[in-house]
């Protein structure tokens, strides 16, 4: 993968949510669609159109939505690890007040696998009925075995807790031959490398309302693919697909969480169904935590040999991680630099915790932080420059492979000329150091349809089933049908977050710019040749002479001659004009590359790490909306910020309850935490739409522990870099450790 830059992402680890990605890395010049060469509101910084509703509180998330008569659904969770259910009785939770509805989950004889599993389901009139009326469900377990954490899984006499074994290997990945890398290899580095689970924190919950009229549906959900969710619900339900409307006016995000109804929403519907009533049933933080997801947890043992010249020679990885009951823990590693030599084996390991799912960039940030640790250790071998080693040992550059560029210009820019050699600290007791990372995601995206509408009285509205999970989608939308149709974005509505829009795809693996964007482009360059049709008599010209810019619709060649916007369509008389149609090749395209810089202030007399500054070099095709995109860019790195120093699944050892499943214990970075963050946003035409959600989280926590590293001399090689790593990490330098 890393050697062969201009292939998309890696099907592997996009999970369950990435559409197969195949696309060129550039666009088609000769594309009759093709994006203007002079971008009037394209790749400028236009604000959301949602943002004046979201700001005053106007804006209705699932969580907000209220019907009448309405109840309010809960779930009971297992308070074991590892349990059997021997009996489960509903009756007396539906003898509690207010209680309209009590459904199983769980069967009985069925295993619960972690403290948090779902076992049943009720509905009340009041929140709190439905939580008492949770408590009142009787249920027996017959308590199991259980592991707590990795260690406990890998030992030989752990119990068999899951069919078919704890661990589960995966072939092994290999190239060249070790041995050889090994001889030629001047230096070698022998490590271990480890990156906590980390949970999703989406600000909303997950969770939905569902409500029935005879056999239909209609469910608001709070989802990354409201069509993916019909098909769910309809599967889950048996019922026809046809019979279910999902709706996402707005959500508060998902990354990677959020792409069906979920136990939590089959359970809703059929609640609903039951208590012949409205029912709404959000997760609290708790639930979130412990059910809803998570990234999976990496360690890689690792043995690499560098050549006195400084080029790789040789990587040879033995990784595992935990995606907790039965869920995958892969990565790629090594990531991006060029190993020639290299063998590779990884080892899902088992716990009974939640399952990971994706989670922004799923596997990236963890190869990301591992290789780039290790690319730092081996440099400070051949006592090279941490870029310079980079630079020599990166794929051939390409369009999908930019940094030898940005890792020149990103230096330029953070003045990494200032970096003082690690193990050659500042005086005094706070640190300071910087240190790089670089990242590569796909981005690709297909399959969306649209639907554009031309009003007579100059209304324009854009329908896609597409949803914008806080992104920027609608004003992307907005900002491409306003700059294809010569008006301005305030004159384009946007209807979005409806299955009962035309379709479109999940939005994961940041494919939802490179899926929409296209099919918004085509769709109304469609309409507006329609349009032309329409009007060509009044203006007096063919129909293929027609265009519009600057808020008229007027001949290409004497552009005197035409009309207003509202005079044109004034002419449709009583029959709008309305288009659908859909994504096509050559305006999108797959592939992106970013670096990151750091710079640290670390403590050494408390431990205490702070990020300065962060500054980020990525690029993501045509930049569709300059605003929105630095906007994710900023996102990522926050996240990123929180996975370096804060964020951690704490689970206790002797009852495999977690310890913080809240937002008081699970550290997120708050505002006095986040750094100076810059921006250089590389735009390429040329190469059409590619999305950013993802890239931009890859490389943060990277960047910020190489920095740490070189602020304070020895290399705390496990994220988070919490206080009491620091200091035990000193504390062995003192003691006469090496690093
Ligand atoms: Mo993402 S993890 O593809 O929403």
């Amino acid at each position: 993968m890393a050697d062969e830059p201009m292939m998309p992402l890696d099907e592997s680890i996009a999970g369950e949510q990435v559409a197969e990605v195949n696309l060129p890395a550039t666009a088609n010049p000769n594309s009759p669609y093709a994006w203007p060469k002079e971008r009037r509101i394209l790749s400028t910084r236009v604000n959301r159109i949602d943002g004046p509703v979201k700001v005053s509180g106007r804006a209705k998330y699932s969580y907000d939505m209220k019907r009448p008569g309405m109840l309010y659904g809960r779930i009971l969770r297992s308070p074991h690890p590892h349990a059997r259910i021997t009996a489960l009785d509903l009756g007396p939770a539906l003898k509690m007040p207010g209680v309209k509805a009590a459904v199983p989950i769980a069967k009985v004889g069925g295993k619960l696998m972690y403290v948090g599993d779902e076992v049943a389901a009720v509905a009340a009139v009041t929140e709190d009925q439905a939580r008492d009326a949770a408590r009142a469900i009787k249920v027996e377990y017959e308590i199991l075995p259980f592991l707590a954490n990795v260690e406990q899984a890998l030992q030989p006499e752990a119990p068999p807790v899951f069919e078919g074994g704890n661990v589960k290997a995966s072939q092994t990945e290999e190239e060249g031959s070790i041995t050889a890398g090994f001889a030629a290899a001047a230096h070698i580095v022998e490590q271990t490398y480890n990156t906590q689970v980390q949970t999703h924190v989406s600000l909303e919950t997950h969770g939905c309302m569902c409500e029935w009229e005879g056999e239909k549906l209609t469910a608001w959900v709070s989802t990354q693919a409201v069509h993916g969710t019909r098909e769910g619900f309809a599967t889950s339900l048996g019922i026809p697909q046809a019979n279910v409307r999902v709706i996402t006016e707005h959500m508060g995000g998902g990354f990677g969480s959020k792409f069906g109804p979920d136990v939590q929403g089959i359970a809703c519907a059929r609640l609903a169904k039951e208590a012949k009533a409205p029912v709404q049933l959000m997760l609290d933080r708790r639930e979130e935590h412990l059910a809803a997801g998570n990234r999976p947890s990496a360690y890689a043992k690792i043995k690499a040999g560098v050549s006195a010249d400084g080029m790789l020679t040789a990587f040879e990885a033995e990784s595992w991680g935990t995606g907790g009951a039965g869920a995958s823990s892969g990565f790629p590693l090594p990531y991006i630099y060029t190993f020639p030599n290299r063998r590779r084996v990884h080892k899902d390991v088992y716990i009974n915790a939640g399952q990971q799912r994706a989670m922004r960039a799923p596997g990236h940030p963890q190869g990301c932080f591992i290789t780039e640790m290790l690319m730092d250790e081996l440099a400070d071998r051949v006592k090279m420059d941490p870029i310079e080693f980079r630079i020599r040992n990166l794929p051939p550059q390409a369009p999908n492979a930019m940094w030898r560029e940005y890792f020149k210009i990103g230096a330029s820019k953070f003045g990494w000329d200032k970096r003082h050699a690690t193990g050659d600290p500042t005086p005094g007791p706070i640190k300071r150091g910087m240190g790089c990372a670089a990242n590569r995601w796909g981005g690709g995206g297909r399959g969306t349809q649209a639907q554009c509408e031309i009003l007579p009285d100059g209304g324009v509205v854009v329908r896609c089933g597409t949803q914008d999970l806080g992104v920027g989608t609608r004003t992307l939308i907005a900002v491409i049908a306003a700059e294809t149709l010569g008006l301005q974005v305030k004159d384009i509505k946007v209807e979005l977050g409806d299955s009962n829009y035309p379709f479109s795809g999940g939005s994961g693996g940041s494919t939802t710019a490179p899926a929409v964007s296209p099919a918004i482009r085509v769709t109304v360059s469609k309409v507006l040749q329609e349009l032309a049709t329409r009007v060509a008599p009044a203006i007096g010209v063919a129909a293929a002479d027609i265009t519009a810019s600057g808020g008229r619709v007027h001949s290409k060649t004497t552009p005197g001659k035409g009309l207003s916007w509202a005079d044109a369509c004034k002419r449709l008389q009583t029959t709008p004009v309305s288009v659908n149609a859909g994504w096509e090749p050559g305006l999108s395209a797959s592939g992106s590359s970013g670096v990151q810089f750091a710079e640290v202030s670390v403590d050494i007399e408390t431990g205490i790490a702070k990020v300065d500054r962060i500054l980020c070099v990525q690029d993501c095709g045509l930049i569709v909306n300059q605003l929105t995109a630095e906007s994710q860019c900023i996102g990522g790195m926050v996240m990123g910020v929180g996975y370096a120093l804060y964020e951690d699944r704490i689970l206790d050892r002797n009852t495999a309850m977690q310890v913080n499943p809240n937002m008081e214990w699970y550290l997120v970075p708050g505002m006095s935490d986040i750094p100076k963050i810059d921006i250089m946003l590389m735009n390429q035409p040329e190469r059409g739409v590619i999305g950013i959600g993802e890239p931009p989280t890859i490389s943060t926590a990277a960047a910020i522990a190489n920095a740490v590293a070189n602020a304070i001399g020895v290399r705390v090689r496990s994220i988070p870099l919490t206080p009491q790593k620091v200091l035990t990490a000193l504390e062995g330098e003192r003691a006469g450790g090496t690093q």
